[in-house]
């Protein structure tokens, strides 16, 4: 319906509003919600609709929508479960553009069927549905309050999109008295039709939105969103905060809206590929939402801590690390702008430390040290409650270096301390200044601030494509199928690495003894034999493995002691021949892998061989397309990277060839859809310039109808 489907811009800005079940009772939601159209002051017209008829908050009720004379562009829905069809009836026949149905009792309590017929109804009419299941929708740009949450919300520059009703309403509240602003709030229920991704797309275009915020439970459709949540991160901050990390906060979420939550580890992963701010809590993401949409962009990444404690100092460069922020440390730079201000005992290194008897004027001057420096591109300053240290005075300079600089460069305070101290906190945070009482809230914010600006000021990477031979591919994947096979022997996963452009051992099949010589001899000796056998999938199990053999003789023996083994092992295996290869050199041994994930679709896996991935949980997870520079920070966001960059004086491994590897699996998913996993392991990495070679291939197909 992609060409014909009506802009956003209708759904956020409506002509005209109906709500189908305004109801007469107060309390009942149906009559809140008008009552919060009426009091939000939206300036189109607004429509009751209710059979009973009569006059509603001053409006006439219409007892159909049809009567309606004038253009409608969204309706919300608030009838009862059993008469929802009907109302979307209503609304096709009167050409409405969005129906938000607020009403519950679908998908999330098993009613999955009820909920496809309406949203297949609409889909075929040309009417999208936001949810069931919602609280509706509020758009500052139209003064449009269409819930059933508070009446009073605070206008700003944050759009939130959530899939709880019960956060967002709260959020309504939530936001004023954090003091944050709303440009706008919707929630996207059950997604039957409008899922966040479409909402993210309009929202990152939509001016009055500086900072989007969204609250995920599962997501919907995951490649269109990694498209989506690309191009809106290099435009605004986009605040994710992502439930169901745990097993348990998995199943809860399942029940909660009926989606699947997904393996965390992608989600945080492809998140972050995507350039998403991911907050560890709700408080977390409001404390980057208050600051986020007034602070301007550093001019680099040069951070500097001014503080009278080396103990906050110290958590404060703790916490830097933990968010990515870089603290400057050109001391002879620091010593000179900082002597000033600095008793002998001071320290100018960073965190720069004024000493615990800074006196207000001490602040004063640092401060405009630091803000004036060009060579310091933001400032973050630490007051910690000492035997003198005045609160009131500090905040009081706080502020006026802050409106001097606000425009000019990112400024963060941290105080702690008692009453006083908590008390100019909150006096400082209501004027907008972004204070904190602890240093690892303030960081975290700076955190997110450079997260920002990373993804403003990096060009957009290209993504890498790689040319396969997928013709090579297709047969051998239809070799499998004939054979009735879901999974391809060894020696076709290494065909298809082969097609894949991926260096793999060389190996022959031999059908007998005297062919088995003639192969060991053209591969070169040592060699490996292997069982070829689909009735025989743990080949070392079978004693169907022999590892470095020498010699002719050696070559022999290990023919015959293989036949008998798996013959042994299981009387009524087919043997289709012995596999020999390539005794490999030694190398580091990492996992490549590829599968399709149930929310972002194809997805490339990396990590570390043996316990590193087993035990240690040591991988790194991207969606698909993918530059050469993601790849990179995938390999290089894994623990034990340095073992391939070469740890006690060995030479630095192949990454870059580790790097091609994994955009070629990933290809080979991609564009073979009969073909569900693909696991190298291991893909030996030699030195640089060396490359890989992929030792043990496993690649699973899907079932023909899914393909
Ligand atoms: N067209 C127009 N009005 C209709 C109608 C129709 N087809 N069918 C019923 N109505 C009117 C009713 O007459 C009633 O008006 P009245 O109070 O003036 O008589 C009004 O719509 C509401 O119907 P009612 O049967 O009283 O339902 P209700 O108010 O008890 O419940 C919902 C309706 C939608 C609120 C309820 O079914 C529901 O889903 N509640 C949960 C909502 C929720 O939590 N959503 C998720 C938030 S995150």
């Amino acid at each position: 319906m992609k060409g014909n489907e009506p802009s956003m811009k209708c759904l956020f800005e409506p002509s005209g509003i109906a709500v189908i079940g305004a109801s007469h009772t107060r309390g009942k939601i149906g009559y809140r919600v008008l009552e919060n159209i009426v009091a939000g002051g939206y300036a189109g017209k607004v429509y009751p609709i209710n059979p009973r008829g009569g006059e509603l908050l001053g409006l006439q009720v219409y007892g159909d929508l049809v009567e309606v004379e004038t253009p409608v562009d969204v309706a919300v829905v608030v009838v009862p479960a059993n008469t929802v069809f009907s109302a979307v009836e209503e609304c096709a026949r009167k050409g409405v553009k969005f129906a938000i149905i607020i009403t519950s009792g679908f998908s999330e309590i098993g009613n999955t069927a009820e909920e496809r017929k309406i949203a297949d109804y609409a889909r075929e009419h040309g009417l999208r549905i936001i949810g069931p299941n919602v609280f509706g929708l509020y758009s500052a740009s139209a003064s449009l309050n269409a819930t059933f949450g508070p009446s009073d919300v605070k206008e700003g520059n944050v759009a939130i999109i959530t899939q709880s009703g019960a956060i967002g309403i709260a959020m309504i509240g939530k936001t004023k008295v954090e003091g944050i602003g709303l440009s706008a709030m919707i929630s996207v229920g059950n997604k039957s039709d409008v899922d966040e991704t479409d909402l993210l797309e309009y929202l990152t275009f939509q001016d009055d939105s500086k900072v989007v915020l969204m609250y995920l439970e599962g997501v919907k459709s995951g490649e269109r969103l990694v498209e989506v949540l690309k191009k809106a991160t290099r435009r605004k901050p986009v605040v994710v905060i992502k439930s169901g990390r745990s097993t348990r906060g998995a199943q809860a979420a399942a029940s909660h809206t009926g989606s699947l939550a997904g393996q965390d580890r992608v989600f945080d992963d492809v998140a972050r590929q995507c350039g998403a701010i991911r907050a560890e809590s709700i408080q977390e993401a409001l404390n980057w939402c208050k600051f986020l949409p007034d602070a301007p962009e550093p001019m680099g990444e040069d951070v500097v801590v001014i503080t009278n404690g080396g103990g906050i100092g110290v958590l404060t460069a703790d916490a830097c690390e933990k968010y990515g922020v870089n603290l400057s440390d050109d001391v002879a730079e620091l010593k000179k702008s900082f002597e000033c201000v600095m008793p002998s005992f001071g320290s100018a290194k960073n965190p720069v430390d004024i000493t615990g008897g800074a006196s207000p004027d001490d602040y004063d001057k640092a401060l405009d040290v630091a803000l004036a420096n060009d060579t310091i591109d933001a400032v973050a300053c630490l007051g910690c409650q000492t035997a003198d240290f005045d609160a009131n005075r500090f905040a009081a300079i706080a502020e006026r270096r802050y409106d001097q600089y606000k425009s000019v460069k990112p400024i963060v305070f941290s105080l702690f301390g008692g009453a006083e101290i908590e008390q100019s906190i909150h006096e400082l945070k209501l004027k907008g200044i972004p204070v904190f009482s602890d240093v690892y809230e303030m960081t975290s914010f700076l955190g997110a601030l450079y997260m920002d600006y990373r993804n403003k000021s990096t060009e957009a990477p290209e993504v890498e494509n790689v040319s396969i031979d997928t013709a090579a591919i297709d047969r051998v994947v239809a070799g499998a199928r004939a054979g009735g096979r879901h999974f391809l022997l060894a020696h076709e996963a290494q065909e298809v690495m082969r097609a894949a452009g991926i260096v793999t051992p060389q190996s022959r099949i031999a059908h007998n003894p005297n062919e088995a010589i003639r192969y060991a001899e053209e591969i070169g000796y040592p060699v490996v034999m292997k069982v070829v056998s689909s009735d025989i999938l743990h080949k070392s199990d079978a004693g169907g493995v022999a590892l470095d053999l020498e010699s002719e003789r050696e070559v022999l023996d290990a023919y015959e002691a293989i036949l008998r083994n798996c013959r042994a092992y299981k009387a009524d295996a087919v043997i289709e021949g012995i596999q020999v290869d390539e005794m490999v050199h030694p190398g580091v041994e990492v996992i490549v892998g590829a599968r399709r994930d149930g929310s972002f679709g194809p997805i490339v896996m990396f990590g570390l061989g043996g316990i590193y991935v087993e035990v240690l949980k040591d991988i790194a997870f991207r969606a698909f397309p993918l530059s050469r520079e993601e790849t990179l920070n995938m390999i290089g966001q894994i623990h034990s990277y340095p073992l391939l960059l070469g740890v006690r004086g060995e030479a630095r491994k192949d990454i870059d060839e580790v790097a091609s590897a994994i955009v070629k699996v990933g290809c080979v998913l991609r564009n073979c859809s009969a073909i569900s996993d693909i696991e190298v392991n291991p893909l030996l990495v030699y030195e640089h310039g060396e490359g890989v070679k992929a030792v043990d291939v496993r690649i699973l197909l899907r079932e023909p109808e899914e393909a």
